[in-house]
């Protein structure tokens, strides 16, 4: 087993779910203060667009708070894919009697079928994935998606860079990620990109984007 995956299966993932132990509600006014515009504003510039009845997929849920804002926009078709039991549990009882599935599974190897989401996504998920696998992850999540593909990742123009992660080398990186997966896919084109400037730190940057198949 590939060790930085163990580390999100157990120990680290345990710790930072612990950590990022947030209602939707306050995980809402802590991108309010990061970037001065709440998650669910950011959800609806970018999917308000899209019929509430399609299948969604969250790679990397952890506890399904992004699950659950999408919820409260009006989705009602959540599933989650996550790594790490500890979360998993978390989200099941977090979300109880919300059309919100989670399974546990890995973005490298996605156990559904070719097109069986309207919609996959991730969130902070990428930048953790080894770049010696970002390729064949992007790949699976291109194959499980009927239609559109959305992602918010860090941010950086050029190349790609690793960052230490608590104290961790080969944790976090960052990049572009949504020229990777326009490179190679030619069926993918990009409806909307923006990027979110942290308020506190000039040098820090996300980015939102929305692809359609
Ligand atoms: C930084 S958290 C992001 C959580 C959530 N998406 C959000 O935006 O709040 C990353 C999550 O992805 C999970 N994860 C990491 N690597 C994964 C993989 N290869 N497959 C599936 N889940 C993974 C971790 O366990 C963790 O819950």
């Amino acid at each position: 087993m590939n060790s930085k995956k163990k580390e999100w299966e157990t120990r680290f993932g345990y710790e930072y779910t612990r950590r990022n132990m947030f209602t939707p509600s306050e995980l809402d006014q802590l991108y309010l203060d990061r970037y001065g515009v709440t998650r669910t504003g950011m959800n609806h510039e970018f999917l308000d667009l899209l019929d509430r009845d399609i299948v969604i997929l969250e790679i990397g849920s952890n506890i399904g708070n992004q699950l659950h804002l999408l919820h409260n926009m009006g989705f009602k078709n959540l599933y989650g894919l996550e790594i790490n039991d500890y979360a998993i549990k978390k989200s099941i009882k977090l979300h109880y009697g919300l059309p919100i599935y989670v399974i546990k599974g890995e973005a490298i190897d996605i156990p559904f079928k070719d097109s069986f989401f309207d919609l996959v996504y991730t969130s902070g998920v990428l930048i953790h994935i080894n770049p010696n696998n970002i390729g064949k992850v992007i790949q699976e999540i291109i194959r499980c998606s009927k239609q559109y593909i959305w992602g918010f990742e860090y941010f950086q123009d050029e190349g790609y860079k690793q960052i230490k992660y608590h104290g961790q080398n080969n944790m976090l990186w960052k990049t572009d990620f949504k020229k990777l997966y326009l490179k190679n896919n030619p069926e993918l084109k990009l409806i909307t990109e923006k990027l979110y400037h942290y308020r506190e730190n000039n040098y820090l940057t996300d980015q939102m984007f929305l692809l359609e198949k």
